[in-house]
């Protein structure tokens, strides 16, 4: 998965390219490239390693031009290597930058290699800088060109070429992977979201899928899958680039943990309907029609998701499953007894949710998303949208965002109850009062920097840990470890307590430290003993959870007390110590916090 830019217009353009090139780091930062034109030159500058590295070595070798594009790449195809940077460039003549998988890759490199074409990295994306070159070296003008090389390709994709030969154009084409065209009144901007030109404007066109574009400074000409000219709409997206800054704070994830009271009220705002109740705001019609769900999602999402699914079956009685966004398509689910796909997607892009979701609708289910971005793919493609209003998330770990999932699943699980007659009116009323009060459990949660930054200096010398919890508590615990390794490498796994004793209580030695988050409910006890197992075979013990919680644990090496809050909001406030401790870990040991090793904010690939 990778970013790309594009620029045509009146100005200098490199700047703007790896400005937007910043934006899209959250896709990836293996390496990065920028091709330009200049008196009838394509002007290449490639660095393995973060952007910063790019932007060094343009300033030893310059480059200039008004048009160009550009990449950020996560690796699929072939290692992280200067070769195997975009764009690629083949005869001097075509560069190209790539987002996608190019599947028949093998295929058509052999047809090239037979042709004469030597290539020179291992990525799949070359065989489109070589099937441009081939094409405009025949003499195609850029709309035949790009008919002919899309004739050709399969997979996912989105992608902009240069050419010498047409040095006002840029040829831009998407499938499956995302695309927006950016307007504004001196120029043509592409890339591969609108946040990633947000500096520069926020009329934007989105191509749909098949579709491809020649791009001048004066005009942009869609064709759709058919080679019809398209009329694509121009919307105007709501992405503010003050909202982009790190705000005085070191890291965006220091940031974005910082900016969760305003989230989750946010978006209990928007969850909130005309009579002052917590809604999804859906029709009674749509409520009544759900009967089954199935909730979709990966990475953190998925996690809530599982939260999610305590909550509905709790409160409104409906059966729900959760299932792995990666997995669900390929092995043909039975979805007899469901009604609703609900895909729960931060970025709206993850290429496996996405698929997921498709496939769903094939299936004859309403389809739902729970989506920070609006302006995504999911978005545009499920029949509805519950937006989390988190604001943009940069930091690569979610934080904002997976908080203010979970207020719009229990707004989901109220809604349903409230609907179906499972959930009386005080009750529903009575958590609405309690959500209301998160925010400020949230902004308190702040003070946890201090007393948990010497937990976090004993982690990170860890080699591994375990998180536990019960209900609720246990995907969140799956949660916590997910963010602990991300950060910070330690090796971690999140169990259900209740689980330990069948098999992970084998991992138990002297000194391994088990997080345990724990709540004020009738399993508490229960969640208590199996901790004291784990105690009793030597392990570190840290709980989680309000003081009258971990009151009775006196056997615990660590307490993290959190604000008090209803035990059912329980996993809400207890993510924020979570998220916290591996912040502070990683900061100790001092990894990149912002872009992790290896990892990608969204992953477009499957
Ligand atoms: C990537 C990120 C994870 C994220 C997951 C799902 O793997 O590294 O942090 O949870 O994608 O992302 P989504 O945007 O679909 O919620």
């Amino acid at each position: 998965m990778c970013g790309i830019v594009g620029y045509v217009g009146n100005e200098t353009c490199h700047e703007i390219i790896i400005g937007s090139l910043e934006r899209l780091e959250y896709r990836g930062y293996d390496s990065s490239g920028i091709a330009t034109i200049h008196n009838d030159q394509i002007q290449l500058r490639r660095a393995v390693g973060k952007l910063s590295d790019l932007k060094t070595k343009i300033l030893d070798e310059p480059v200039s031009g008004t048009i160009g594009i550009g990449h950020i790449r996560w690796a699929t195809h072939g290692g992280v290597t200067e070769q195997n940077a975009h764009p690629h460039l083949v005869n001097s003549e075509v560069a190209i930058v790539h987002n996608g998988i190019i599947e028949n890759y093998a295929q058509l490199k052999k047809e090239l290699a037979e042709k004469g074409f030597s290539f020179s990295s291992d990525t799949d994306s070359e065989v489109l800088a070589h099937l441009f070159a081939f094409v405009i070296g025949q003499g195609l003008a850029p709309v035949e060109a790009l008919k002919a090389v899309l004739s050709k390709i399969e997979g996912a994709y989105s992608f902009a070429v240069i050419s010498k030969s047409y040095p006002e154009t840029l040829m831009v084409a998407r499938n499956a992977s995302p695309l927006a065209i950016g307007i504004s009144d001196n120029a043509t901007i592409i890339a591969s979201d609108a946040t990633a030109m947000a500096h520069l404007t926020r009329q934007v066109i989105y191509l749909k899928d098949n579709d491809y574009a020649v791009i001048t400074p004066t005009k942009v000409d869609i064709y759709d899958v058919k080679n019809k000219p398209a009329n694509r709409q121009v919307i105007k997206v709501n992405v503010s680039p003050i909202l982009l800054d790190k705000a005085g704070y070191k890291h965006y994830m220091e940031k974005e943990i910082h900016e969760q009271p305003d989230a989750i009220s946010h978006t209990i705002s928007a969850m909130t309907d005309i009579h002052g109740r917590l809604s999804t705001n859906l029709e009674a019609a749509s409520l009544t029609k759900i009967r089954g769900i199935v909730l979709l999602a990966a990475g953190t999402s998925f996690y809530a998701a599982q939260i999610g699914r305590y909550w509905i079956e709790r409160l409104a009685g409906i059966p729900v499953v959760c299932e792995i966004a990666s997995e669900y398509h390929y092995r043909n689910p039975i979805a007899s007894h469901q009604t609703t796909a609900i895909v729960i997607s931060q970025s709206g892009e993850s290429i496996d949710s996405l698929l997921a979701i498709r496939h769903a609708k094939k299936m004859g289910l309403d389809t739902y998303g729970i989506v920070n971005v609006v302006s995504s793919t999911i978005s545009r493609e499920v029949d509805k949208i519950l937006p989390t209003r988190a604001g943009p998330e940069i930091g690569v770990a979610s934080t904002k965002a997976f908080t203010a999932q979970l207020v719009v699943l229990m707004s989901l699980a109220i809604s349903l109850g409230r609907q179906n007659g499972r959930l009386d009116e005080d009750k529903a009323l009575d958590i609405h009062q309690k959500l209301l009060k998160i925010p400020g459990a949230a902004g308190k949660s702040m003070k946890l920097f201090n007393s948990v930054l010497p937990i976090a200096n004993r982690l990170k010398n860890a080699r591994s840990c375990l998180f536990l919890g019960r209900d609720t508590l246990f995907p969140l615990a799956c949660e916590g470890a997910l963010k602990l390794k991300e950060l910070s490498y330690i090796h971690a796994e999140g169990f259900a307590s209740g689980e330990m004793k069948h098999g992970p209580i084998a991992l138990l030695e002297e000194g391994l430290p088990v997080i345990s988050f724990v709540s004020e409910d009738e399993i508490a006890p229960k969640a208590i003993s199996n901790l004291k197992e784990a105690e009793a075979r030597g392990g570190y013990i840290i709980v989680i959870g309000t003081q009258s919680a971990v009151n009775t644990i006196d056997f615990a090496s660590d307490k993290i007390i959190i604000p008090d809050c209803e035990p059912i909001l329980t996993p809400i406030v207890s993510a924020i110590p979570a998220q916290i401790l591996a912040y502070l870990t990683a900061s100790e040991k001092g990894t990149d916090i912002d872009q992790p090793r290896n990892l990608a904010k969204s992953v477009t690939v499957e």
